[in-house]
């Protein structure tokens, strides 16, 4: 969480710190600062404002003081230690207020640092962990430079973080770390930059170098120097990305999330353009290292929305391939792993590639001898560096925190990663193979049409139940993680409570929720639970709940069931889940927007949690 930016160069160093830190603001927007360096007296600036970006702006324009500065870090908070007030917010200073520091993670042993540094006369203002660090650095800056100083600083600190620091003795240069958070720098010509994420530096650059974990850079105009903590200078190469600063605009829709529902036809067509041939032939190009024959289980991690993917792969895998596999919460994992046992491949699901639970659960799985394979659609993420291998699901990046295009091409991975280990293993004919993937290339027209003709009736179907207190999503089998991922995304951004269940466990307990009150939303795609699941609608509808279903329009059965319908096309039910999450997001997204909430950014939410 919290998002961190700096720059270096000619152009005027707010500028580029606001427009990032805007970039950044999905990682948290509990407060938000800045320090510049001012080109004429030489002094550490700093500015900071509790709440939104919008804050710090309205404050900036009463205070030009940082307006000629040519350098500066800036900061966007997630609140961990410390409420969201402006004495707590980044960037932090040491006691005389020439050194500033701003930071992403947490510091475990910041308390033990503080007792100490206040023994050593050091004040602090803040309850936040990250003040120690700018104290702890200027205690090691006597006799040594800045860079020296940070790296003697940072030996002192337990955690997983990112950090940059500013100085006013030190004018021409910024000092990164990089351990355990994400860092990444940015190449210009006589400018350079560094940010959380590299959405912040796309306007600029798209020519990046990454940070290892365990690395400080020096960063001036005209380069960068790279070390590792023992204080050894590192070789760097640089990557270009292929993105475009147009990429991370809304592009005319009210919401990123809206703008991303409707990208959703043309992540899948990426997908299937990428990793599929004319023929219906996958290739995923799994490295060979990966030893997929000898497989006899599958373990998947992940958090949240990644998560509710993971369940669909459980159930393709188990049923179409027959590979025992577990999905577990990365964060359970990682304190309670199951037994070690060989030939298991360990997937990591995540969007950002940045979940510290889930690096964390992965790396234990590596560091017991499992393969490691990541999906994510942030191939450059800490992800990419962690996995044997990772497989970029062309989503690009996702800005609005909930997440939509994401989830839908993680789920498009777990098909084809079905079907290659159907093929390679025999448990699926070419023939089987080929009817699913025609039926996957039918899924972005009939996105399209669910977008294009049903998103007005939705619309005004969630206005209707915009003032409810509480939902129960159902669903079965292959559609019980919609199910729960409908519920997720209605309680992210409405802030209506919201829980799933499979439609069969309703009658063992939640059943006693409903009445007149209580919108129920099964999931009824014609199928093999098809008929289960509009019995347990009937039963709520017995016990007078409002029932909805995600349903095709064109059966007269599910139209005489339901009191309202989400309509999706007819489908086979192993590819429903493409497309009854679609209604459901729409459901989720108008209702919030008809509450006027933030859908972008909800409270307390983050788009990459990067701490535990
Ligand atoms: C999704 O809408 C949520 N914002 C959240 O549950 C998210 O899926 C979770 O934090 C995992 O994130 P990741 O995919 O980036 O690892």
């Amino acid at each position: 969480m919290c998002g961190i930016v700096g720059y270096i160069g000619d152009r005027s160093a707010v500028e580029v710190l606001i427009s990032g830190l805007r970039k950044l603001e999905y990682r948290g927007y509990d407060s938000a600062g800045l320090a510049t360096i001012s080109p004429n007296s030489k002094e550490l600036l700093r500015i900071r404002a509790k709440g939104k970006l919008n804050n710090l702006e309205k404050k900036l324009i009463d205070d030009p003081s940082h307006k000629d500065a040519k350098i500066g870090i800036g900061h966007t908070r997630w609140a961990t230690h410390g409420k969201p007030e402006e004495h707590n917010a980044h960037p932090h200073t040491n006691s005389t207020g020439s050194l500033a520091v701003v930071q992403n993670g947490i510091i475990e042993n910041y308390h033990a640092l503080r007792v100490d540094l206040k023994y050593l006369g050091h004040e602090f203002i803040s309850e936040t962990d990250t003040e120690v660090i700018p104290h702890l650095i200027s205690e090691f800056l006597r006799g040594n430079t800045l860079l020296e100083a940070v790296r003697l600083a940072v030996g002192k600190l337990q955690g997983a973080f990112a950090i940059a620091v500013l100085s006013a003795d030190y004018p021409d240069e910024l000092i990164v770390v990089r351990q355990q958070a994400p860092l990444v720098i940015g190449i210009g010509k006589n400018e350079n930059f560094f940010a959380s994420d590299t959405p912040a530096l796309i306007s600029y650059t798209n020519v990046i170098m990454a940070l290892e974990n365990g690395e400080i850079g020096r960063i001036t105009r005209s380069g960068v120097e790279i070390y590792n903590f023992n204080g050894d200078r590192q070789k760097r190469g640089m990557q270009t990305l292929s993105w475009n600063p147009v990429m991370v605009e809304k592009q005319g829709f009210r919401h990123y999330m809206l703008k991303e529902i409707h990208e959703q036809p043309g992540v899948i067509r990426a997908g299937l353009a990428k990793f599929v041939n004319e023929k219906n032939e996958i290739n995923l190009g799994l490295d060979a290292k990966l030893n997929l024959q000898d497989l006899t289980n599958i373990q998947i991690l992940a958090c949240g929305t990644s998560w509710h993917a993971a369940l669909v792969g459980k159930y393709l895998l188990e049923q179409l391939v027959g590979i025992p596999t577990t999905v577990n919460y990365a964060s359970e994992y990682r304190y309670a792993a199951p037994p070690i046992m060989p030939n298991t491949l360990v997937i990591g699901v995540t969007q950002s590639g940045e979940t510290a639970d889930t690096l964390a659960a992965l790396e234990l799985a590596r560091s017991r001898g499992d393969r490691t394979l990541g999906i994510t659609n942030r191939p450059e993420s800490s992800i990419g560096r962690l996995a044997d291998q990772v497989l970029d699901t062309q989503a690009g990046i996702e800005i609005g925190v909930a997440a939509t295009k994401t989830f839908v091409a993680q789920l498009l991975m777990f098909y084809l990663l079905t079907l290659e280990l159907g093929k390679s293993r025999r448990s699926l004919t070419t023939e089987a193979i080929s009817t699913i993937i025609e039926g996957l290339r039918q899924l972005p027209a009939q996105i399209e049409r669910i977008l294009e003709s049903q998103e007005r009736y939705i619309e005004n179907l969630a206005h209707r139940f915009s003032h409810a207190r509480d939902v129960i999503y159902l669903g079965r089998g292959i559609n019980f993680p919609i199910a729960l991922e409908g519920a997720l995304k209605l309680k992210e951004i409405s802030y209506i409570h919201a829980e799933a269940y499979p439609a069969g466990e309703m009658k063992h307990g939640p059943i006693a929720l409903l009445d007149e009150n209580m919108p129920v939303i099964a999931i009824a795609t014609p199928g093999q639970v098809y008929e289960k699941v509009l019995s347990n609608a009937q039963e709520a509808k017995a016990r007078d709940a409002q029932l909805i279903g995600v349903a095709p329009m064109s059966d007269p059965v599910a139209v005489e069931t339901f009191d309202h319908i989400l309509p999706i096309p007819i489908v086979d039910e192993i590819l429903s889940p493409i497309l009854t999450v679609i209604p459901l997001q729409l459901f989720a997204y108008h209702i919030a927007a008809h509450r006027g909430l933030d859908v972008d950014q909800p409270r307390n939410l983050a788009k990459s949690v990067t701490v535990e």
